[in-house]
């Protein structure tokens, strides 16, 4: 039976211990009828809730898959909305804390592409000659616009799949919102750089030329990722200078140079499988979050591999990192109660066009 919900104001002072005592009790209540996703980088006192893990690409399949009906996100606003949009009417996506956000995300909003489609079509007819990709790093409206504008969403284990399709729909790609995803995957198709370029969502024309944009194939959104940006060349040099046998992964939101400077670049979920499936006692810098890191370190520690982070500083996703067992233990106690909070929901017209650009990620991958 529905009672009034229970105030978040009961949990934010409550000590951790308290909490994990009342999400077990929580979640015995829900029994199946609550499912919670957790991305790699949530934090470890909430991921060991997780009934289902993965990385973007994967949760968003996982979503559409499972049967509960509450679905709990622990992660970030796009991949929730992302779990609404592809639920079946009976599921109801929930966030913990509405406050997990992606900066990177925020970079691109609906009003500034749609000014970057009117100026293009100042120079060409972007319709014929542009397809749009949102990386799954974005809002709903976005993937809307590319479900209605011939485009496409593409998550970090894909791009390259998604890209090779875009071209073949049209001679020019339009990435958003992270250029250095979209400059990697256009490096690994052998695009040179000078045919992608940046275009600057504050400027107009996007600061760029008419020439230079009939002459670009890749037109790069300037955005990026604030945690991926602080790893550098210089880290990835100093551990090869101290571990010649080293081995460095990144995850391709790392800028041209680290990506371009390591052994292997890609998804949180393939950073995960590479690791624990090398040879014993190999050596590993891994560009990536910290929490998954920190975990991923002491899963393989056992098998003599060594993980050391890329950066000399701290670097979480601080919205990620706002997914606390205080959110989730108010969140399920009030599911167990009959009252679901912190739903997110896509209005209906847009999750109709976002649909169909994930559906042709999900067919095309
Ligand atoms: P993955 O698709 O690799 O999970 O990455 C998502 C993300 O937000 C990385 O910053
Ligand atoms: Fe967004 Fe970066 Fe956090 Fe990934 S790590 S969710 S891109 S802010």
């Amino acid at each position: 039976m529905k009672t009034a919900s229970i105030k978040f104001d009961r949990f934010n002072e409550m000590q951790d211990d308290a909490c994990h005592e009342r999400i077990r009790a929580a979640r015995a209540r829900l029994g199946d009828s609550a499912v919670i996703l957790a991305h790699h980088y949530q934090r470890a006192d909430v991921y060991q809730y997780a009934d289902l893990t993965g990385d973007s690409l994967k949760l968003s399949r996982l979503a559409s898959q499972t049967d509960s009906q509450y679905i709990v996100f622990c992660g970030v606003h796009f991949m929730a909305e992302v779990a609404d949009i592809m639920s079946k009417p009976h599921q109801r996506a929930i966030l913990p804390d509405m406050a997990a956000g992606c900066s990177m995300a925020d970079m691109a909003n609906l009003a500034k592409v749609e000014r970057c489609w009117r100026e293009l079509n100042t120079v060409l007819n972007a319709e014929e000659a542009v397809t749009p990709i949102t990386y799954i790093n974005s809002a709903a409206d976005l993937k809307a616009f590319c479900g209605d504008h011939g485009g496409i969403v593409c998550t970090s284990s894909n791009a390259g799949t998604i890209a090779k399709w875009a071209f073949a729909q049209r001679e020019k790609i339009l990435f958003f919102p992270d250029q250095h995803l979209g400059r990697w995957t256009g490096h690994t198709m052998g695009i040179p750089l000078d045919e992608m370029i940046v275009w600057d969502p504050d400027l107009e024309m996007g600061g760029l030329t008419p020439e230079q944009i009939r002459q670009a194939r890749l037109l790069l959104w300037k955005g990026h990722c604030s945690v991926h940006q602080m790893f550098q060349p210089a880290h990835i040099l100093k551990f090869r200078n101290q571990y010649p046998d080293g081995i460095v992964i990144s995850h391709p939101e790392c800028s041209f140079e680290v990506c371009r400077q390591s052994d292997y670049v890609g998804s949180t979920e393939l950073i995960v499988k590479k690791i624990k499936e090398a040879a014993p006692n190999t050596r590993w810098l891994v560009g990536t979050e910290l929490n998954l890191v920190n975990r991923l370190a002491e899963e393989v520690k056992p098998e003599g591999k060594i993980v050391h982070f890329m950066a000399p500083t701290v670097c979480m996703c601080s919205t990620m990192q706002r997914i606390d067992p205080q959110h989730l233990a108010w969140t399920l106690e009030n599911l167990a109660e009959g009252n679901v909070v912190n739903e997110i929901k896509v209005p209906e017209h847009e999750a109709r066009l976002a649909k169909l650009a994930l559906e042709r990620m999900l067919a095309v991958s």
